[in-house]
C-alpha cells in the first residue's frame, strides 16, 4: 500500500473553490468541519462454506457535507463492497463505519442507494409511484406530502411528462433517473450510487453525468460515488479515492477540485488522469510479475 502525504493533499496546484473541504485540510487557518463519514480502518470480509473472502482491507477515508466522493478501483478491488458497509447490508470485520458521529448498525433511509441495474424499480408502479413508495413506507409521509415530494424529484430529473409511465416503456437512462429522483427525494445525509452510468452508452451516460452536476448545483447533496472509469471519477468528483486491486486498500486520496466536463482534454485533467492511470497501472504491472513467478 503506498499512501503518500502528497497524494492527500491537493494534487497538482489546482483552484479549489470555497465549497471544497480539502481546503481546510490542506493547511489553511480556516479548521475543517467535522465529517459526515468516516470510515476508519475498515476491513469487509464475505464468508462462503469453504472461503473468506476478504473484500477490503483496513480501508479509512473521511466524507464532508457536499463533498463528491469517489471510490475508484479496479473490478473486484470492494467498490460495492464498501457502499454495502456504508449503506448497513455488510458488518465490518474490522474497524467502524460512523454517519454524524453515530455508528452504522444497519440499513436506514439517511442512507439511499442506485445501483447500476436497470430493473431496481418497481416494475408495477409508475414513475411517480416509484418515488413516492419510500417516502411513505420509510419517510412516513402522507399520501398527499409524497405525491408533492415525488413530483418535485421528478421534476428535477426532467421526467414530468413520464410521471404517469410504467419502468417498461422507459429508456434505460430514463430508468436511472427515476432510480436517482427516488433516492434523493428521501433527502438522504448521503447519497450511495454504484456505477449508476456504467451500463448506459456513451452519449447518455456523458448527458447523465451533466445533469448529476446540475442536480448537485441546485441541491448541494453528499454522494459516496463508484466507478472504474478514471475520467468518470475526475468529472463527478472533487475527492477521490484510489484502491488497490483485490483486497482493496487505499492507495491514494486525491483532490480533484472542480475540474467538470469543460476542463476534459485540458492540461490539469490530462495530468491528474494519467497520474491515476499510471498508479492503477503499476497495480497491473505488479500482478502480472507476480503471476510470472
Ligand atoms: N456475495 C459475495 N460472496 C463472496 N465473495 C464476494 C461476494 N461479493 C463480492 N465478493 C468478492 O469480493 C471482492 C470485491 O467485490 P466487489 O463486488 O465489492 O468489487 P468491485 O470493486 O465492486 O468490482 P466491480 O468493479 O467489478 O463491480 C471480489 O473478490 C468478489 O469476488
Ligand atoms: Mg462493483
Amino acid at each position: 500500500m503506498i499512501v503518500t502525504e502528497a497524494d492527500r493533499l491537493p494534487a497538482m496546484n489546482m483552484e479549489i473553490k470555497s465549497q471544497d473541504k480539502t481546503t481546510a485540510k490542506a493547511g489553511s487557518q480556516i479548521p475543517p468541519e467535522r465529517p459526515l463519514l468516516q470510515v476508519k480502518d475498515v476491513t469487509l470480509q464475505y464468508k462462503t462454506k469453504d472461503h473468506l473472502v476478504t473484500a477490503t482491507y483496513c480501508v479509512s477515508f473521511d466524507t464532508y457535507a457536499a463533498d463528491r466522493f469517489i471510490l475508484l478501483g479496479p473490478s473486484g478491488c470492494g467498490k460495492s463492497t464498501l457502499l454495502k458497509g456504508v449503506a448497513g447490508f455488510m458488518k465490518p470485520a474490522n474497524g467502524q463505519i460512523e454517519l454524524n458521529g453515530k455508528p452504522v448498525r444497519g440499513p436506514g433511509p439517511e442512507r439511499m442507494m442506485v445501483f447500476q441495474e436497470f430493473d431496481q424499480l418497481l416494475p408495477w408502479k409508475t414513475v411517480k409511484q416509484n418515488v413516492m413508495f419510500p417516502l411513505i413506507t420509510g419517510g412516513g409521509m402522507s399520501r398527499a406530502e409524497a405525491t408533492d415530494q415525488a413530483m418535485d424529484y421528478v421534476n428535477k430529473v426532467g421526467l414530468t411528462k413520464f410521471a404517469d409511465a410504467y419502468p417498461h416503456m422507459l429508456s434505460g437512462g430514463m430508468k436511472q433517473r427515476v432510480a436517482i429522483a427516488r433516492a434523493m427525494a428521501m433527502e438522504p445525509a448521503i447519497l450511495l450510487m454504484d456505477e449508476p452510468f456504467a451500463a448506459l452508452d456513451a452519449l447518455t451516460r456523458r448527458r447523465m453525468q451533466e445533469e448529476l452536476l446540475q442536480l448537485w448545483d441546485d441541491v448541494r447533496f453528499t454522494v459516496l460515488f463508484v466507478t472504474h472509469s478514471i475520467e468518470e471519477a475526475l468529472i463527478i468528483g472533487n475527492r477521490i479515492l484510489v484502491l488497490s486491486p483485490h483486497p482493496g486498500q487505499v492507495k491514494a486520496e486525491l483532490n480533484s477540485g472542480d475540474l467538470g466536463i469543460g476542463s476534459i482534454g485540458g492540461e490539469q485533467f490530462q495530468a491528474l488522469h494519467n497520474h491515476i492511470h499510471e498508479m492503477l497501472f503499476a497495480d497491473r504491472v505488479e500482478e502480472i510479475e507476480d503471476d510470472d513467478r
